[in-house]
């Protein structure tokens, strides 16, 4: 019997244009979590965006619907980039997992989110790194510390250098290597830990992913 893939890289095509990404990672069998998924959600945005971000991995909604960041998550990151006056519609936005990882409750079709393990993150990097060589971004955001770890290492400290310009390539990490024309790299809050912030904290972690998302203009001047 033949072994199981080990990540993404066997289902990922030569042509790393968005038309040639979308369909082979309909099919992609890099790691079990298709199994339980209702369908591979790629990211989605202009194929030549100069603003990538990237986020754990597709919630409940974006499951059923096949779209990054349509869910509560998602609208909170919309209210976020308008006000730190960044058009959506210019940005492409993906997530470092590419299915949803949940758990079932026992009622009705209510699912619970799981985090994705450090080898879903490990095994769908490679349609990652697809999407920054088909997109080219200029600057790529790290929407929380799953993303981080993926774009710049698990030794990266999202609380200690969240909002600041960070160096691409990496010092460390899968992307150390990187030749791509990135300039620099940004990460912040995952727009999901604002939902779950209690009543107390939830504006001022809202303004703080605001002010972080803010600096993404002076990173393309
Ligand atoms: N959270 C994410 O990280 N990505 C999504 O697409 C939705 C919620």
């Amino acid at each position: 019997m033949d072994a199981p893939p080990r990540d993404a890289t066997p289902f990922v095509p030569a042509d790393h244009s968005m038309d040639a990404l979308v369909a082979a990672a309909a099919a992609c069998r890099g790691c079990d979590l298709y199994e339980n998924a209702t369908q591979t959600v790629f990211g989605a945005g202009p194929a030549s965006a100069s603003v990538m971000m990237v986020g754990e991995q597709p919630g409940d909604v974006e499951d059923r619907r096949g779209e990054p960041f349509v869910g509560p998550a998602g609208k909170l990151l919309d209210r976020a980039l308008v006000a730190a006056g960044i058009a959506r519609d210019k940005v492409y936005v993906t997530n470092a997992v590419k299915h949803f990882r949940f758990k079932p409750t026992g009622r009705g079709n209510r699912r619970l989110h799981q985090k994705p393990d450090a080898r879903h993150i490990t095994a769908c990097r490679p349609w990652l790194a697809a999407e920054l060589d088909g997109v080219r971004p200029r600057v790529v955001v790290a929407l929380g510390a799953t993303a981080a770890a993926s774009l710049l290492g698990p030794s990266f400290r999202l609380t200690q250098h969240r909002g600041e310009r960070l160096p691409w390539p990496p010092e460390k990490g899968p992307f150390a290597q990187d030749d791509s024309d990135i300039e620099a790299a940004l990460a912040t809050l995952h727009p999901s830990a604002v939902l779950r912030g209690s009543d107390e904290d939830r504006q001022a972690m809202f303004e703080g992913l605001v002010r972080d998302l803010s600096l993404i203009p002076s990173l393309l001047a």
